[in-house]
């Protein structure tokens, strides 16, 4: 049994697809990056896996069941653009009327947890308005977390976040996976910070499912590179273009060599041909890159 499963689900506003028969399968426990481009479908394939609108056709199933079900729907935590908070009231306020309205018992204990569960304990009386966008995210976390959901749906909640931000956000996001047992989609353009926390990636194009994949298996389909620098630039990237078929330079200045190649070679052939390398080292090319890569395939 899987979190989500999403099969030929389609939507369309005025004649034009955001959604279009896209299959979709999140595993139980995983932290599923959703990726694509501005207008690809992503937030409408959230709104309509809340509920919060309807699919033109298509199912979904949460745990094995129609999302529809009322129970199932009840498993689900939400955060799509800003939490609708009341800037005058603190934090703790604002988070007891949410547990208020949707009829949860032991408010003031739930309330705490959830709090605990974003570090904003320290932070409760703050009023809203007051609070850094950074703490306004989490703070629609723990909104979305009221109610012990066990799937969690959060729609670019990384923008705009300062690096000590986005720590906090992978801390909370990797503590609610392991230790409460919560499965999470998040929809996200920062690629190199998804990175550090999925567990698997979905990949949409025009509403439609371009690839999914594993962590594992994305790391295993990164191509790797030799990257060196030498003081001439331009000479090292003609010398080393005239001997290995796929060369480029990098936005860092290394000058990067795809082919299957030791480092020994390489900086053998730039000696005989004249050229010390200063730095050189071996690595793979990250999600960003992949991902690239991938929309250029497909263009
Ligand atoms: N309520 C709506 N009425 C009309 N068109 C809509 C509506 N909601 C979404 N769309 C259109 O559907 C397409 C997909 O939009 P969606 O918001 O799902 O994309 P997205 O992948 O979330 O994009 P972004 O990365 O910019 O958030 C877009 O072309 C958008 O203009
Ligand atoms: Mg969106």
């Amino acid at each position: 049994m899987n979190a989500i499963e999403i099969r030929n689900l389609s939507k369309s506003f005025r004649g034009l697809y955001a959604v279009n028969h896209l299959n979709m399968t999140v595993p139980i426990g995983a932290i599923y990056g959703f990726i694509g481009e501005n207008g690809s479908g992503k937030s409408t394939t959230e709104k309509i896996i809340c509920g919060l609108i309807h699919p033109d056709g298509g199912s979904v199933k949460l745990f094995g069941r129609e999302h529809t079900d009322p129970d199932v729907c009840a498993k689900a935590g939400v955060l799509i653009e800003a939490p609708g908070c009341f800037p005058n009231l603190s934090v703790w306020n604002n988070l007891m009327l949410q547990a208020a309205n949707l009829s949860i018992r032991n408010t003031e204990k739930e309330v705490v947890k959830v709090l605990k569960m974003v570090r904003m304990e320290g932070a409760a009386s703050n009023k809203y308005k007051n609070c850094s966008l950074g703490m306004k995210q989490r703070i629609g976390i723990a909104m979305a977390l009221l109610g012990n959901p066990t799937l969690l749906i959060l729609d670019e909640p990384i923008n705009g976040l300062d690096a000590d931000g986005m720590r906090i956000m992978r801390e909370v996001l990797v503590d609610i996976t392991r230790n409460y047992n919560c499965t999470v989609v998040i929809s996200s353009h920062i690629l190199g910070e998804l990175e550090k926390i999925a567990t698997h990636y979905g990949i949409v194009r025009s509403g439609k499912m371009m690839k999914e994949m594993t962590a594992t298996e994305l790391k295993a389909s990164c191509r790797t590179y030799v990257a060196v620098r030498a003081k001439d630039r331009n000479r090292t990237k003609a010398v080393l273009a005239c001997k290995f078929s796929r060369t480029e330079e990098d936005e860092a200045g290394y000058i990067r060599v795809y082919d299957r190649i030791t480092p020994e070679e390489i900086v053998t052939h730039l000696y005989e041909n004249g050229i010390l390398v200063s730095e050189i080292i071996t690595d793979r090319i990250g999600l960003e890159e992949y991902y690239i890569d991938l929309i250029k395939e497909g263009r």
